[in-house]
């Protein structure tokens, strides 16, 4: 009969009938649970024969990379390597405001950094890395396979597909035919983390796509400070797992507002929570005022650079979750 657990042992046999015993596997991890428990499966099955990487693309959430050390290396035994590559994207993202424009520079420069550390790996024996592992869910393939249709020209979201051929690497998929709460459970059994195992969902070209326009380190740190303060306010209201994905996003214009007896000139946030069970689809979610009313003082009396924060109540259609 099929259960989580006999998923677990019967796909690490098979990762280790595939990999043999001494080939060496390569994988991307970003923090979230579908690569973290990839990751974490590969470890049980080939132990230090399996190198994970995170990049660091300047563009990620506040203490996200410190964490996912902590979490990945210390606490689940994973061989992780960390790539502080932050100065590159961001100096790539320069001038740049096309949303579409962003995504391909994240997109191609984390291929390029990628490609680069791991070419730089040490095998065991000296041989090149000849596996690559990808934590790619049933439903991603599920929309790979559409989104090849000629008018799905909606968004290219950040896809590293392209990684084994040009990489010349054999791809191993094991979660390919779990759905996401498959992946939660399974990452429960490995022992992962709650908080991780529980995460939302956050895009591959991070906090470059929700600083609206250019992107620029002090515009990066403004969103970054107040998506902090919103999603530790929703944690603390227990409210978390009720929400999809909740994100602040930074808007490229200035509001007039008052502090003391100053006249303020500063930015606006943008506040959005959302529920749904596949993303396709999106319900703003509704707090209570006193909810809001307290992340909106928070934010604009400690995130410098904020004079306004405002509350995005439009469903998906017809907006998107994301702002770009
Ligand atoms: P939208 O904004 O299209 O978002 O309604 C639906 C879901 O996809 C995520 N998203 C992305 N994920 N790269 C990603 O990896 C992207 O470029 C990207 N754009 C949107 C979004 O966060 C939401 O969960």
């Amino acid at each position: 009969n099929w259960t989580m657990e006999n998923f677990i042992e019967t796909e690490i046999k098979r990762i280790r009938k595939l990999v043999g015993e001494t080939a060496e596997v390569i994988g991307a991890v970003s923090g979230g649970v579908d690569s973290t428990v990839a990751a974490k499966l590969m470890t049980e099955a080939i132990g230090d024969r399996f190198h994970a990487i995170y990049v660091d693309n300047g563009v990620m959430r506040k203490n996200e990379t410190v964490t996912v050390k902590k979490t990945l290396d210390e606490g689940l035994g994973i061989n992780l390597t960390v790539v502080d590559a932050g100065d590159i994207f961001l100096s790539k993202l320069k001038g740049i405001t096309d949303p579409e424009k962003k995504r391909k520079i994240i997109g191609n420069t984390f291929i390029d950094v990628f490609e680069d550390v791991a070419s730089k790996i040490k095998t065991k024996d000296g041989s090149d890395i000849e596996f690559l592992l990808q934590g790619t869910l049933y439903p991603d393939v599920i929309e790979s396979i559409s989104f090849k249709g000629p008018s799905q020209t909606i968004k290219t979201h950040h896809n590293v597909g392209g990684l084994s051929e040009n990489m010349k690497l054999k791809l191993i998929e094991p979660l390919r035919e779990l759905f996401k709460d498959e992946v939660r459970h399974l990452g429960e059994i490995l022992n992962i983390p709650e908080d991780l195992v529980w995460r939302h969902p956050f895009p591959g070209p991070g906090i470059a796509i929700r600083v609206l326009g250019e992107v620029t380190p002090e515009q990066v740190k403004i969103a970054r400070e107040a998506d902090y303060i919103f999603i530790e306010e929703i944690k603390k209201a227990g409210l978390y797992r009720q929400i999809s994905q909740a994100f602040a996003a930074l808007l490229p214009v200035k509001s007039v507002g008052v502090m003391g007896d100053q006249r303020t000139y500063e930015q606006v946030i943008a506040l959005r929570a959302i529920e749904t069970t596949d993303f396709m689809t999106a319900d703003w979610f509704v707090f209570e005022a006193k909810f809001l009313k307290k992340v909106a003082s928070r934010i604009v009396n400690e995130v410098d650079g904020v004079a306004r924060v405002t509350y995005d109540i439009t469903s998906k259609p017809p907006a998107t979750v994301e702002w770009e």
